[in-house]
């Protein structure tokens, strides 16, 4: 027997989407096979894998486990919206220098998790990133592959926010008495 369609509306990476979905799905299958996003891995489909890591308002979710009806009004992010605008998010550009993922069938669900991470902690320890990606198996690259890439990620963006803070008051003090010892030589 056919099941009843519901009608859902979901925030996917930034996008509303608005979907007729048969009443049992999960937030995993409709975003797969009814949003068209397959980022998120099937893997187990019950619980015991991470392969469908997503970011359900932030926080990192198992979409196989999920109802959809869970996630609407809230803001759903999958390994599609991980990355920057304007290129890839720092842990997708440090996988692949470190060779950090190998069949990839774990990595959206790990960059999931390991992104919701980084938001949290700017410097996490080893143990920190461990127990952030213990729900996420990898049968490939024995795990050390993946906290490497994730602690270079880290420092790739604590360096990149370091370059971007505004100049103290001191700074912009020194700035101010540069330029007016310059009027004063007639250099301006
Ligand atoms: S597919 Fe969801 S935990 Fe394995
Ligand atoms: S890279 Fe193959 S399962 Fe992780």
């Amino acid at each position: 027997m056919p099941s009843a369609t519901d009608i859902v509306r979901l925030r996917v990476n930034g996008d509303l989407h608005q979907v007729g979905v048969p009443g049992h799905f999960t937030l995993l299958e409709t975003l797969r096979y009814v949003v068209g996003l397959t980022g998120s891995k099937q893997g187990c489909d019950k619980g015991d894998c991470g392969a469908c890591t997503v970011l359900l308002d932030g926080v990192p979710t198992l979409s196989c486990l999920t109802p959809v009806q869970d996630a609407e009004g809230r803001e759903v992010v999958t390994v599609e919206g991980v990355a920057n605008p304007d290129g890839p998010h720092p842990l997708q550009a440090e996988f692949d220098l470190h060779g950090a993922a190998q069949c990839g069938f774990c990595t959206p669900g790990i960059l999931c998790s390991a992104a919701a991470l980084l938001e949290q902690t700017s410097e996490p320890t080893r143990e920190e990133i461990r127990d952030a990606l213990a729900g996420n198996l990898c049968r490939c690259t024995g795990y050390a592959k993946i906290y490497d890439a994730v602690e270079a990620a880290a420092a790739r963006m604590r360096k990149a926010a370091g370059s971007a803070k505004p100049k103290s008051d001191h700074h912009l003090r020194d700035d101010a008495q540069r330029r007016a010892g310059r009027a004063e030589e007639g250099v301006e």
